[in-house]
């Protein structure tokens, strides 16, 4: 599914952003606050294709979270369980994150959204978490879960297939777990977190190796590339490779760090 992305919906957006920021400061004041949903698309822009008519490079791959239909239940019990490696490890991967008071943060594809409260708690009130789906399920789901723990300092974020749709300069770390191998345009979803990171900013990829004849038959058919493509492609979009990290609860994911490319 492609979508129209227009300038007014851009400046929407941005408006959007700065009025989080507006909250960001009455939450450092001890104002209360609601949680801000960006719904980045109008009624419009959804019906009016791209000029580009780019097509995907795994289509159909997101056709579950897609669907208006999606049983939000059942994607928490498949999602926050302790026989899923990201999440059991999910503290030893918040370690690794060296996250600190005030940082930025994006939890790009947040899914059921377990890792943007751990990083509501880790950056604290002076700083700041976007948890970002395309999801028409997750994207409520996720803004219902955050008013109910009260969390102050989280905007959900309803992306485009495209695009992260954040504004630039906006956040320090964007965090992609178990997401990458979604994303249907990589290369300009890639190149709209560049846009979107601080200039120390670094990219976080965590996702499944591919091994042909050690990888699970399951793993193979959904994921559609092993790591060396996806890090080539991640440096093509203006990344440089920093490190792989070891994660000890790991055997069938990977970590990598990402920093942007110095000119
Ligand atoms: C397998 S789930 C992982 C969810 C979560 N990160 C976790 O590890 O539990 C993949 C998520 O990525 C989202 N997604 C897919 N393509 C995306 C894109 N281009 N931008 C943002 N989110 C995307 C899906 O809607 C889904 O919620």
């Amino acid at each position: 599914m492609q979508h129209f992305f227009s300038t007014q919906t851009l400046l929407l957006t941005y408006a959007l952003i700065a009025l989080s920021t507006a909250s960001q400061l009455a939450a450092a004041q001890g104002i209360a606050k609601e949680t801000i949903t960006l719904q980045t698309k109008t009624e419009s822009d959804t019906s009016v294709a791209k000029e580009s008519d780019k097509q995907s490079i795994n289509p159909g791959i997101n056709s579950n979270f897609l669907d208006p239909e999606l049983d939000v239940d059942q994607w928490v019990a498949r999602f926050e369980v302790e026989s899923r490696e990201v999440y059991q490890s999910r503290k030893e991967i918040l370690d690794q994150l060296k996250l600190t008071s005030g940082m930025r943060i994006a939890d790009v594809g947040a899914g059921t959204g377990f890792y943007s409260i751990l990083f509501s708690e880790a950056v604290g009130d002076a700083g700041w978490v976007y948890a970002i789906d395309l999801s028409p399920k997750f994207v409520p789901y996720l803004s219902q879960q955050f008013d109910q723990r009260k969390l102050n300092n989280v905007t959900t974020v309803m992306c485009d297939q495209d695009s992260i749709c954040l504004p630039p300069s906006s956040v320090d770390v964007a965090f992609i777990c178990d997401v990458y191998h979604h994303f249907e345009f990589p290369g300009d979803t890639m190149r709209s977190i560049h846009r979107a990171l601080s200039k120390d900013g670094r990219v976080i990829v965590i996702d499944f190796e591919r091994i042909p004849g050690v990888t699970r038959e399951w793993t193979i058919n959904h994921v559609r590339a092993d790591k060396a493509t996806f890090i080539n492609e991640i440096q093509d979009a203006g990344f440089e490779l920093i490190a792989e990290r070891k994660i000890q609860g790991f055997k069938d994911n990977y970590f990598l760090e990402f920093s942007k490319r110095r000119q």
